[in-house]
C-alpha cells in the first residue's frame, strides 16, 4: 500500500536553511530515504512538500482515497494549525510526526505539536534518520 510523505513550510530548503539545526541534506535526500525504506517495508510512497497549509490539507484528504499511512514533518504548522489536525483526525489514517531537530530543546513555543497526540509515533532530534524510523514504525502499525 502507499503512504503519504507530507512536508510542510520551508522543508523546500532543507540542505541550505540553519543547516547547524537541520543538517546538510535536502528534501529530495528525505524523499529518497523514506521512499527506499518504504520499498524495503513493501509500501510506495508518495511525497508532498508545500509551503501553504490549505495545499497540505487536500493532500491529507487525498490520502483517503488510496493511501494506507501519513509519515508528515509540519514544520511551523506543527505549533499553529488547528486545521491540519483537523485534517489528520478527518482523514483517520496512522501518522508518524517527524522532527529533524529536538522541539523540546528549543524555543517553548516549539514545545507544542498539534499532531502528537493524534499522532502514533513521534520522533525528534533524530535528523533525517527520524523519517526512516518513523516509515519503519508506521509499517509495523499497518501490518499489525
Ligand atoms: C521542524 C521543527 C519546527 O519547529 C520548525 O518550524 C520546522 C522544522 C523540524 O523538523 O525540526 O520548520 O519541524
Amino acid at each position: 500500500s502507499t503512504l503519504l510523505l507530507v512536508n510542510g513550510p520551508n522543508l523546500n530548503l532543507l540542505g541550505t536553511r540553519e543547516p547547524a539545526t537541520y543538517g546538510h541534506d535536502t528534501l529530495a535526500d528525505v524523499e529518497a530515504l523514506v521512499t527506499r525504506t518504504a520499498a524495503a517495508a513493501g509500501h510506495d510512497v508518495r511525497a508532498v512538500q508545500s509551503n501553504h497549509e490549505g495545499v497540505l490539507i487536500d493532500a491529507v484528504h487525498a490520502a483517503r482515497e488510496d493511501c494506507a499511512g501519513i509519515v508528515i514533518n509540519p514544520g511551523a504548522l506543527t505549533h499553529t494549525s488547528v486545521a491540519l489536525r483537523d485534517a489528520l483526525l478527518a482523514v483517520g489514517l496512522p501518522v508518524a510526526e517527524v522532527h529533524l531537530s529536538n522541539v523540546h530543546a528549543r524555543e517553548p513555543f516549539r514545545h507544542h505539536s498539534y499532531v502528537s497526540d493524534i499522532a502514533e509515533v513521534v520522533i525528534v532530534g533524530a535528523g533525517i534518520h527520524g523519517y526512516a524510523f518513523a516509515v519503519q514504525q508506521l509499517a509495523r502499525v499497518l501490518s499489525r
